[in-house]
C-alpha cells in the first residue's frame, strides 16, 4: 500500500520539528508541550464548557480542531498535537468510557477472559470524527507548524481497561497479567492491531509524525516491561512502517530509566520522549546520537516559574547542545500552570543558539 499524496510524510520540509526528526541538528531546538491543549488555557476552558462531556468534545471535529489550534495561536509552538485522548480506543472497541469532572476516566472494567475475547476488531469508522478533525486542522496550520498524531501504548491503555480508572500503581492490571498471562496477552495483541490501524489511518489522513504514549511503562518490573511495554511498541512501530515506511515515530515510555537503551535498540523508534527523572548528562551518553531526544522539563518547574524554571530550561538546552533535541516537558503540562510561564519558556528556548 502506498501513501496517497495527502499524507504528511514528504521528505522535504521547512518545519523545524520535522527536520530534527529527519536527522538534522538545529542550533535552536523546536518546542511543543505534551497536553499543550488543556485546562491551563482560559480559551480551552471556555470551549470545553460548550461540550456535553469530554468524549463528546473529542468527537466534535469543529471543537477538537479548535482545541488543537489554540496553543499554536497563543504560543506559536513548532508542532500541533491532535486533540483527542488515548481512551478513544477502548471506547471504539465498545467499552463504556466516561470522564467525571475532577476525577478522571471511568470505564466498565474488563474482569474476565471472556470480556477480552468479546472485544471486536477496531472499526476505523467509529473513529471517523478523529480523522475529520485531522482534515480540518491540516489546512489551518502555518507552513512552519508540524502536525502530530498519537495513541496510547497497549500497556497504558490496557491498564485503564482492566482497572476501569486511574490508579496510583496500576495494581489491578499487573495482578491480572500475573494471574491470566494468556488473556492479558490477547488484550495486548488486540490493542497492538488497533493501534497499528489507528496510527496508519492518522498518517494517511495527514499527520506528519506520531507519538506513542506509554505513561505507565515505568511501574513494570524488567521482564514485564519487556513483555507488556517494549515488545508491543516494537510491533506497532514495525506495523506502521509496513504501510508507511517513512513514518516518524516518537515513543514515550515514561519511567523506563535503565531500560531506555535497550528499548531504543529493540523498538527502532527514531525519537525517544524522556521523562522528568532522567538525567540529561546520562542520556547524552546512553542514547545513540542518531536518536532524537525529546523532553524533558519538570512540569512543576514550569508551574513554579522564575529562577527554578530558567535554570532547569538552561540545564536541558546546554546538556543537549549539539544533539538532535526537541524541547518538551517530562510529562503533561499541569492545569495550574500560569500561561506567562509558558510564554517565557518559549522565549528562552527560541533565544538559545547552541
Ligand atoms: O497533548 C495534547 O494536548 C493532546 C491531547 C491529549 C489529551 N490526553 C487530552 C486530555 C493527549 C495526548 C492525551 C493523552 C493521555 N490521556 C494520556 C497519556 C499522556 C499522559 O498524560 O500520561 C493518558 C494517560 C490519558 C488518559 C486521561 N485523559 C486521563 C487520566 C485524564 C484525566 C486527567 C486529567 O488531566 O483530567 C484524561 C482527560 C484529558 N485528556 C484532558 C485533556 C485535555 C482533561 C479533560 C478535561 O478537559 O476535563
Amino acid at each position: 500500500m502506498t501513501a496517497p499524496a495527502t499524507s504528511g510524510l514528504s521528505s522535504k520540509t521547512n518545519k523545524a520539528f520535522l527536520s530534527v526528526l529527519d536527522g538534522q541538528q538545529l542550533k535552536t531546538p523546536p518546542i511543543w508541550l505534551m497536553r499543550q491543549a488543556g485546562r491551563y488555557l482560559p480559551e480551552y476552558r471556555e470551549l470545553r464548557a460548550t461540550a456535553k462531556n469530554f468524549l463528546d468534545f473529542c468527537y466534535s471535529p469543529a471543537l477538537a480542531a479548535e482545541a488543537t489550534l489554540q496553543p499554536i495561536r497563543r504560543f506559536g509552538f513548532d508542532a500541533a498535537i491532535l486533540f483527542s485522548d488515548i481512551l478513544v480506543i477502548p471506547d471504539a472497541l465498545g467499552q463504556t468510557v466516561t470522564f467525571e469532572a475532577g476525577e478522571g476516566p471511568r470505564l466498565n472494567p474488563l474482569t474476565s477472559v471472556e470480556d477480552i475475547e468479546r472485544l471486536p476488531e477496531l472499526s476505523l469508522g467509529r473513529l471517523s470524527a478523529v480523522f475529520e478533525t485531522i482534515d480540518r486542522v491540516k489546512p489551518r496550520l502555518a507552513p512552519q507548524t508540524a502536525f502530530i498524531g498519537f495513541c496510547g501504548a497497549p500497556w497504558t491503555v490496557a491498564s485503564y481497561m482492566i482497572a476501569g480508572r486511574g490508579t496510583p500503581d496500576q495494581a489491578p492490571a499487573r495482578l491480572f497479567a500475573y494471574r491470566n498471562p494468556a488473556a492479558f496477552q490477547l488484550l495486548i495483541d488486540k490493542l497492538v492491531d488497533a493501534s497499528i490501524a489507528y496510527l496508519s489511518e492518522q498518517i494517511r489522513t495527514g499527520v506528519e509524525a506520531v507519538q506513542i504514549f506509554d505513561s505507565w511503562a515505568g511501574i513494570l518490573p524488567p521482564s514485564e516491561f519487556q513483555r507488556w511495554s517494549l515488545a508491543p511498541i516494537a510491533r506497532i512501530i514495525s506495523g506502521v512502517r509496513t504501510s508507511h515506511p517513512a513514518a516518524r515515530i516518537i515513543a514515550f515510555p515514561r519511567g523506563a530509566t535503565t531500560h531506555l537503551p535497550n528499548f531504543i535498540r529493540q523498538t527502532g523508534a527514531q525519537a525517544i520522549g524522556l521523562d522528568t527523572a532522567v538525567d540529561p548528562n546520562w542520556a547524552v551518553n546512553a542514547i545513540p546520537e542518531q536518536v532524537v531526544v525529546q523532553g524533558h522539563l519538570d512540569p512543576l518547574a514550569l508551574l513554579a516559574g522564575g529562577r527554578a524554571q530558567t535554570e532547569a530550561v538552561d540545564a536541558l538546552l546546554t546538556a543537549y547542545r549539539g544533539r538532535r533535541h526537541i524541547f518538551n516537558l517530562g510529562h503533561g503540562i499541569l492545569p495550574e500552570t500560569p500561561i506567562d510561564h509558558v510564554a517565557a519558556l518559549v522565549d528562552q528556548v527560541r533565544s538559545f543558539e547552541g
